[in-house]
């Protein structure tokens, strides 16, 4: 059976104290309920990542980072490599975020480089793709997704694909208020299982975590996850708030 996720994305937000203070409170929030079989991921910004996993005591929550690198090691200045950030003990890297690909002009090309550096650090990829209002208004949103993730993981083994998670984040629904619909959501995620069928077949697909984010939170997080393939969320501003991040959790 595929992992139920609820990874929380804080961007470029919090201090180091801030953070650590943050992971704390779920850290506490989380071990003081019963286990309801989710994933929990915080994905915090790389000089968080030490101290973080420090304050985390309970098994159920991991660390992801939110990028990295797309070559091994070098003269990169201001670069950190999924080797360095293995290095830290951590488990997981968000790749092809959608402020990624537009502010920092990361393609198809780069992101596959990137997810190969993860992959073979042995950390788990989640992996982002998503179409833009213009897309959306236009009736294109699944052939924008189609082509995402086949000039990406689509071209991975099948050895390698098994492990990813993805997160179909529509641009327009991320840090706007505008949340897809359940529907929506639901439509999209299916579609983007049978893809997996085709390419990898149905035992792969069925184990594929696929997350949904863009505005989730306390309030319509029980109605999106409620769906037979929406597997989680990728939570950006609602993670930012244990409450609201507990919340979410306690939405499956
Ligand atoms: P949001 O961000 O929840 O603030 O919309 C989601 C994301 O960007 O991952």
């Amino acid at each position: 059976m595929r992992k139920n996720i609820v990874a929380g994305n804080w961007k470029m937000n919090k201090t180091l104290s801030e953070g650590i203070a943050l992971a704390k409170e779920i850290n506490e929030m989380v071990s003081s309920k019963e286990n309801n079989n989710v994933k929990i991921i915080l994905g915090t910004p790389f000089i968080h990542l030490t101290e973080v996993k420090k304050v985390l005591s309970n098994a159920r929550i991991s660390i992801s980072s939110q990028n990295c690198a797309a070559e091994a090691k070098g003269a990169f200045t201001g670069e950190v490599s999924a080797e360095m950030i293995k290095s830290t003990g951590i488990d997981y890297v968000i790749i092809g975020h959608s402020e990624r690909r537009a502010y920092y002009h990361e393609n198809n090309e780069i992101l596959l480089k990137k997810v190969k550096q993860v992959l073979a650090n042995n950390l788990t990829p989640i992996f982002c793709c998503g179409e833009v209002l213009e897309e959306r208004e236009a009736g294109i949103h699944f052939e924008v997704v189609r082509k995402q993730l086949a000039e990406t993981i689509f071209t991975l083994s099948n050895e390698e694909f098994s492990k990813i998670v993805i997160a179909y984040e529509p641009v327009w629904a991320i840090g706007t208020g505008k949340t897809a619909t359940s529907a929506q959501a639901q439509e999209i995620h299916k579609y983007i299982r049978g893809l997996i069928v085709e390419k990898f077949g149905q035992s792969i697909a069925n184990e594929i975590s696929i997350l949904y984010g863009g505005s989730c939170n306390p309030a319509n997080a029980r109605e999106l996850f409620a769906n037979p393939d929406v597997d989680g969320g990728l939570i950006g501003g609602a993670s930012l708030k244990a409450n609201d991040f507990i919340e979410i959790i306690y939405s499956f």
